[in-house]
């Protein structure tokens, strides 16, 4: 059973949809990188669905002007409807069709210049008010063992009974901490920390510990005041983490490394990993494709 699965105290989740992805050039000069399938489903799909079973109602995406892709997926086919029903194809009907429940909506803000993850969460501010909100990244593409919940739904347990803001972490190796937000932990429980400090991107050497952001936030609504008076960090951009360094000063932000297996998708080796183990685990391909794997690895050399 699923003891965590609380859903609905946090109605919106803000996706930002803005960035470059230039770890996955060419195959993201023209279209996104959160519309990189993985099997038969886009990233930015395994990640509302999350936040829809996580319980979210509002579903605001961070775009800009190459971004049309994401809009379109998550809109209403008819010609492609019609033609499935016609065609006699309940099952991909289905598929195509219900993408969005009808009790989500979905909004679109452009974020005007690439100052960075902070700026784009901060462009979402007037869709967010005064409540919590979840951050998601959706190249992190998370698979989390059923009992454990989502990741979504572990962060919002862990802010039913504690309270505040949390952020999903993850040991890395220590010579990949340039690539992350880096903490300097408190143990306070099983997977539990309080956060000291945090840093974006730090040089190996200079990092506080091996405990690294993952693409998964759930943010207190004051995490947008400190994002106004966060000036531009880490590469020149306004930074999510130097926000989050702030809020610190105020109040506790917590840390809970999650249970389940991150795939950072936005790496050309982390997405092939996501479609090794996703395309076992695929209800219609699963048997094929091992069937596939067991006769080509052994033809592997070293
Ligand atoms: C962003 C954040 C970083 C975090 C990472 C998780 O970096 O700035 O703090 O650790 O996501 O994936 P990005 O991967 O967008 O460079």
């Amino acid at each position: 059973m699923n003891t965590l699965k609380i859903g609905g105290r946090i109605r919106t989740a803000v996706f930002p949809v803005a960035g470059l992805g230039t770890r996955f050039l060419p195959a993201t000069k023209a279209s996104p990188k959160e519309m990189l399938p993985v099997v038969d489903k886009p990233l930015i799909q395994y990640a509302v669905e999350e936040a829809l079973a996580a319980g979210v109602e509002t579903l605001v995406f961070v775009t800009n002007r190459n971004k049309r892709a994401i809009e379109d997926h998550f809109d209403r086919v008819y010609e492609l409807e019609n033609e499935l029903l016609e065609r006699e194809k309940p099952d991909l009907l289905d598929q195509v069709k219900d993408i969005l429940p009808r009790s989500a909506s979905a909004i679109y803000i452009r974020q005007q210049a690439a100052l960075g993850l902070g700026h784009a969460v901060l462009c979402a501010a007037p869709v967010v008010g005064r409540e919590p909100f979840f951050v998601v990244l959706a190249d992190d593409l998370i698979d989390s063992p059923p009992a454990s919940g989502n990741v979504l739904e572990q962060l919002l347990g862990i802010h039913e009974r504690h309270g505040g803001s949390v952020v999903a972490l993850e040991r890395v190796p220590r010579e990949h901490a340039s690539r992350y937000g880096i903490i300097q932990p408190e143990k306070i429980g099983e997977r539990l920390y309080g956060i000291q400090s945090i840093v974006e991107k730090p040089d190996p050497g200079q990092a506080p510990s091996d405990l690294a952001v993952i693409g998964r936030y759930l943010l207190m609504p004051e995490i947008m005041e400190c994002l106004e008076k966060t000036g531009r960090g880490r590469g020149g951009e306004i930074q999510l983490t130097d926000a989050l360094g702030q809020l610190l000063a105020t109040e506790q932000v917590l840390g809970y490394a999650f249970d389940g297996t991150r795939y950072d998708c936005g790496d050309k080796l982390g997405y092939l990993e996501a479609c090794v183990e996703l395309g076992l685990k695929h209800p219609q391909l699963s048997r094929e494709f091992k069937e596939y794997l067991i006769r080509r690895v052994p033809l592997l050399e070293p």
